[in-house]
């Protein structure tokens, strides 16, 4: 039985991850910074393996408290628990500054949340505060806030900093953030591309390519005409005219909608212990009936991206006709103003 389910965890392992309390990977010297392994354990066994810069730490306990950061501390940390594989590396930065803009990650996959900080130097009170990406302002804030934002996409990548009014003006040095893009925007197909004609049967696909698999990751597709819904979410990347009429003349556009589950990151307001307690209390029932349990928390999140096509149809016109036969050749797609 133990063996089956040691087999079973050897199958589908899990990775390790670090969460950072505060949740900033870059933070000032002489500042206090705790990062925590979370994953699998053995029940009873907390050894935790801690590695910086590829080589082990001698900190072996869950969480890896750094008192008072020096430069000492700067570089890449990865750990795993008993019944886990590495987990991907944070990078953590030991700055010395006046000002400092804070991430919550350097990367990010599309569509998860990103918070940003503009910390000064000894926690010291800055006003009018803007925060810039790629050199423009973003956001500004007469008492200086943090920045979150909630759903990020493509447009979020690029190099941000801030500056705030102490003393003097005092600007931060940049931060690379890179959003990692899940698929590009669809577009959206008709199977007919010679002179549409009343009676023909028209295919639409809504095509897009997934960049990267991810875990947890939902594409589902929608199909409009003008403001009429066609098809719901659907699984299925196509919709089908059976037989085009005259009144099927107009704009189509598809959506593609993913769902996305993530790990709840540091981000949010840590675990509370009586969840640790209810957590091990859990592991421990279950591995003596000899079960498997996975705990991840995960988080839904939608967004669409919308394509448009124009389907005019027309028998009576030939001008019109060879319009069409222009417009479907050409394939003159439109980017929807808005995301929904
Ligand atoms: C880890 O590597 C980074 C960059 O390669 C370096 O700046 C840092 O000092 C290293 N940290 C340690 C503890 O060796
Ligand atoms: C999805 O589309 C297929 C084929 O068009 C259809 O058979 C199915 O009922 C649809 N499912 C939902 C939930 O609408």
């Amino acid at each position: 039985m133990w063996l089956l389910t040691v087999l079973l965890l050897w199958v589908d392992p899990t990775k390790a991850g670090i969460t950072l309390q505060p949740p900033w990977v870059s933070v000032f010297q002489e500042e206090t910074v705790t990062l925590q392994c979370v994953g699998p354990r053995v029940p009873g066994n907390s050894a935790t393996l801690w590695f910086l810069n590829g080589t082990a730490t001698p900190t072996s306990t869950p969480s890896y408290s750094i008192a008072s950061a020096s430069d000492r501390d700067s570089g890449e940390y990865r750990c795993r628990t008993g019944l886990s594989v590495l987990s991907d590396p944070v990078q953590l930065e030991v700055r010395r500054d006046w000002l400092l803009l804070q991430v919550s990650s350097r990367v990010v996959m599309e569509g998860e949340p990103l918070a940003l900080r503009c910390h000064a130097w000894k926690n010291k009170q800055v006003y009018n505060v803007f925060y810039y990406q790629n050199g423009k302002v973003i956001k500004s804030f007469n008492r200086n806030s943090d920045l979150t934002i909630p759903k990020t996409n493509i447009n979020h990548n690029g190099i941000y900093h801030c500056s705030g009014m102490g003393r003097n003006r005092y600007t931060s040095a940049g931060v690379s953030v890179t959003v990692k893009e899940l698929f590009p925007a669809p577009v959206l197909k008709a199977s007919v591309t010679s002179p549409l004609l009343e009676g023909n049967l028209v295919t639409l696909s809504c095509e897009t390519k997934l960049l990267r698999q991810r875990p947890g990751l939902q594409l589902s597709f929608a199909f409009y005409m003008g403001s009429k819904t066609l098809q719901g979410r659907n699984t299925s990347s196509e919709y089908q005219i059976l037989a085009a009429r005259s009144e099927d003349s107009g704009l189509y556009w598809c959506e593609c909608l993913f769902s996305l589950s993530f790990s709840v990151s540091g981000l949010q307001s840590p675990t509370p212990v009586w969840f640790h307690f209810l957590f091990y209390v859990v592991v421990g029932i279950m591995f003596l009936v000899d079960t498997v349990l996975c705990v991840t928390i995960w988080k839904e999140l939608k967004r669409k991206k919308k394509w448009n096509l124009e389907i005019p149809l027309d028998s009576a016109h030939e001008k019109k006709r060879q319009e069409q036969e222009e417009q479907l050749q050409n394939r003159v797609h439109r980017q929807a103003p808005q995301e929904a």
